[in-house]
């Protein structure tokens, strides 16, 4: 709720998916997307391998995840607008990352997904968004079991001083 958004519009709405049935059909959505990015990449490296195991396993097991969480906004008009569109997103994206680190304060873990949204005109019609709504991240959530968290692998920060 304290996340910064455009004008302080709030323009955000979360669809909290525990539907037993829902969630099975968005799960195959999420599925079938995954099932084309996997087959369209190849891993660089170990890294890589774990980072792609991990999204194939939550490819099979997406609906089974107890609570998932849909990231929406709405917007002027259902078509996309074309340029830039950061003011857009800034004003959700911020909130469900504020989302994610909750979870993760009361024991909850999350994870950042969009794979489904190749199927975004499905599942809207699924969940019975209006027109006038995007989704723009999809979060399962759910108690996770072990504790053996750490920093992530990330590059060195790009950091322009000045110019490029
Ligand atoms: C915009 C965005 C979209 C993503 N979409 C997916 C996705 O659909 N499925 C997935 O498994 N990971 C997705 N990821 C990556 C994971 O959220 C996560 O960052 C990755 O698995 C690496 O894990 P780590 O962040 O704990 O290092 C996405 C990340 C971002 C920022």
């Amino acid at each position: 709720m304290q996340a910064p958004s455009g004008g302080n519009e709030q323009p955000w709405h979360w669809i909290v998916i525990t539907d037993p049935g829902l969630r099975a059909q968005v799960g195959e959505y999420y599925r079938r997307s995954t099932e084309s990015y996997l087959a369209a990449s190849e891993p660089a490296d170990e890294a890589g391998m774990r980072i792609r195991d991990s999204a194939a396993y939550l490819g099979e097991h997406m609906g089974d995840v107890p609570v998932l969480v849909l990231g929406c906004i709405t917007v002027a008009a259902p078509r996309m607008m074309d340029g830039n569109q950061a003011g857009l997103w800034g004003s959700l994206l911020p909130a469900a990352w504020s989302y994610m680190l909750a979870c993760r304060s009361r024991g909850l873990g999350t994870a950042w997904t969009t794979l489904h949204l190749r199927y975004e005109g499905e599942v809207a019609e699924l969940l019975g968004l209006p027109g006038n709504v995007r989704q723009g991240v999809l979060i399962p959530t759910a108690y996770y079991t072990g504790e053996t968290f750490r920093p992530a692998v990330r590059r060195t920060l790009p950091i322009h001083e000045n110019r490029w």
